[in-house]
């Protein structure tokens, strides 16, 4: 049986202070398995980032539970949840996020050392030699077109060797080309290591190629995508 990975347990979810109160996500029941490519899509404000963001365990819940791989996130102490998202979990964002005074190899590099990882720097250049900008260690992020910027990203998020890989519209500053290039490398990667991936897009032919597409409205999950197809019923 394959083993359940994520689960959340009635999470809720209330951003901003007074006019600007949102409720953002509304009782949210999910089951994630181990090595599921999930497509999260929803239209704009439905509260697909936020979403991520409480799985990457860098937002937290009002009330409900959050258990990745056994670890109660809802209840773990700020240090223990950062520790826990250094080793499990990889982020990447649209934008790239990565230091603009630090090499491709650093912005690699540097997280693994702060996480106490030896042999950061070896990690670092196998990881980026393996996302193919082994020839641009040396470049700064103002160096480097979005696409290979994306790739340091990726390069990044998966040095620690995460279980999880969280990705949100990472091809969406990227001309279509590159976006499927960037596709392509994170299931690649996904399939190579065995990881869960999870990824927001509005990308339709990126979020079929997931395994499974859950739809987002308003802060609910209006389709998790294990329901079964309903019979077509043909009114009399
Ligand atoms: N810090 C905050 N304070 C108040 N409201 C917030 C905050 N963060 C997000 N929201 C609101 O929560 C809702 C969901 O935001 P979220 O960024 O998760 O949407 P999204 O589905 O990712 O949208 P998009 O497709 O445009 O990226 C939005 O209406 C947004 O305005
Ligand atoms: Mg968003």
């Amino acid at each position: 049986m394959t083993k359940t990975i994520i689960t959340l347990n009635k999470a809720d979810l209330t951003l901003g202070s007074a006019a600007a109160r949102v409720h953002v996500l509304k009782d949210i029941d999910l089951h994630i398995s181990a090595g599921e490519s999930v497509g999260i899509v929803g239209p704009s404000g439905s509260g697909k980032s936020t979403l991520l963001m409480v799985l990457a365990g860098l937002e937290r819940l009002d009330s409900g539970e959050i258990v990745i791989d056994g670890a109660p996130l809802h209840s773990l102490s700020e240090d223990a949840l950062a520790e826990f998202r250094g080793k499990n979990i990889g982020i990447v964002f649209q934008s790239f996020h990565l230091i603009a005074n630090m090499t491709a190899l650093e912005n690699v590099a540097v997280p693994l050392e702060l996480a106490n990882v030896r042999d950061a720097f070896d990690i670092a250049r196998r990881e980026l030699t393996a996302v193919g900008l082994g020839e641009r260690l040396g470049h700064y992020p103002g160096q480097l077109s979005g696409g290979e910027q994306q790739r340091v990203a990726i390069a990044r998020a998966l040095a620690p060797s995460p279980a999880v890989l969280i990705a949100d519209e990472p091809t969406g500053n990227l001309d279509t080309e590159t976006g499927r290039q960037i596709a392509d490398l994170l299931f690649a990667k996904q399939a190579e290591r065995g990881m869960t991936m999870l990824l927001v897009t509005h990308d339709t032919s990126l979020a079929a190629r997931c395994s499974r597409q859950i739809r987002v409205r308003s802060g609910q999950i209006v389709d998790d995508g294990t329901s079964e197809i309903k019979p077509h019923v043909v009114s009399a």
